[in-house]
């Protein structure tokens, strides 16, 4: 197969592109020709040598992908050759044959893109499981949503709307502002021009929000307590800033409020097969109904990986970038 490996940690020009050995489905497993990789910060990360690919998976950089499952491994029930998939992955998804577990596949309807399908898995499974399974916004509720124009963040703006929360989020420009409007946000806060706590509690009189999905980390957790309503949960997926961020434990016990963090790649392989069953319950039928699409920002071939990497870490892109084998 061909795929793109990272020789030693380094910048985007260490992604490089060759032959590799195909891999075997094991028990539970099935074999994807891949369409396309969603590409994930978190693979940055891993380039740069700071996140390796979890004990006993592929070396190869890549947490998702879409494609069409072309061999079975022994026990699995529910699947054929020939199915429209995509996948949550640990790693390996940076090639053209990718081994993924059943347990973690959804089914691509015919009336979506196969290829635009890779940018979903990633996303869906974060964003529900902190958003939704930890957090627990209800309808009626306020979602604030930091870096909306992201993978996440599209993501997470469309999930909340379509349960009935009103949104709310940060982005670096207007123009981003302006996606997320068009996902369904509608507390649009520039954070380089603006506070964010004022901004949120002059638009919601006062009250701040039920839940906030921060990858901010540090820098904004006294802030994101501050812009907390009442009973209001605080779910944290990333340290973009700082790992370590102050606290004043008096706002924490006065508006009795919740702070939650998780990993999803860390996770035991239970734990994620557990949510993508709710994202397939509870999630997929608004995929399913067009209610929730990937946003994507660019399709880039596999031979220019290095170009996908800068765009990211340059944050040029609005919503999922993929790599195309
Ligand atoms: N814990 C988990 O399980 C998990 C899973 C998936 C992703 N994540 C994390 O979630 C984050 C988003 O992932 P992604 O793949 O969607 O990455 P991405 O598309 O590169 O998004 C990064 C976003 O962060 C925003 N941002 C940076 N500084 C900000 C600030 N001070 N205030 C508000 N927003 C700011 C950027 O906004 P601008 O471009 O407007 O500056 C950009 O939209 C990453 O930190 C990733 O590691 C965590």
């Amino acid at each position: 197969m061909r795929a793109i490996s990272i020789p030693l940690p380094g910048g985007p020009e260490v992604l490089t592109l060759g032959e590799h050995p195909d891999p075997d489905p094991g028990p539970g497993q099935v074999l994807i020709e891949v369409a396309a990789a969603g590409v994930n910060r978190a693979d940055v990360s891993q380039r740069l040598g700071h996140y390796p690919s979890p004990p006993g998976t592929s070396p190869l950089p890549g947490m998702e992908v879409s494609g069409t499952i072309v061999a079975l491994g022994r026990g699995v029930v529910g699947r054929s050759i020939g199915d429209r998939v995509c996948a949550l992955l640990p790693s390996g998804g940076y090639a053209s044959l990718v081994v993924a577990e059943a347990a973690l596949l959804l089914d691509v309807p015919d009336s979506m893109n196969l290829v635009d399908a890779a940018g979903l898995p990633e996303t869906l499974a974060t964003v529900w499981s902190n958003v939704f399974m930890l957090a627990g916004l209800r309808a009626g509720e306020t979602l604030l949503v930091h870096g909306g124009s992201s993978g996440i963040g599209t993501t997470a703006i469309q999930l909340a709307r379509a349960h009935g929360a009103l949104v709310a989020t940060t982005a670096g420009t207007d123009e981003k502002l302006a996606a997320c409007e068009r996902l369904g946000a509608v507390i649009l806060i520039n954070y380089r021009t603006e506070d964010f706590v004022e901004r949120l509690l002059d638009a919601t009189d006062g009250r701040g929000a039920d839940v906030i999905l921060d990858a901010i980390g540090g820098a904004y957790l006294d802030r994101n307590l501050n812009a907390l309503a009442p009973r209001g949960r605080l779910a944290i997926i990333g340290n973009q800033s700082a790992a370590r961020g102050t606290v004043d434990v008096r706002t924490l016990m006065s508006k009795w409020l919740t702070i939650h963090g998780s990993t999803l790649r860390a996770r035991p392989s239970e734990e994620k097969a557990a949510i993508m069953a709710s994202v397939r319950e509870n999630v997929w039928p608004f995929v399913v109904a067009g209610q929730v699409v990937p946003v994507i920002d660019q399709r880039i071939p596999f031979a220019e990986a290095a170009r996908a990497h800068r765009r990211l870490e340059a944050s040029e892109h609005i919503g999922k970038l993929l790599l195309i084998p």
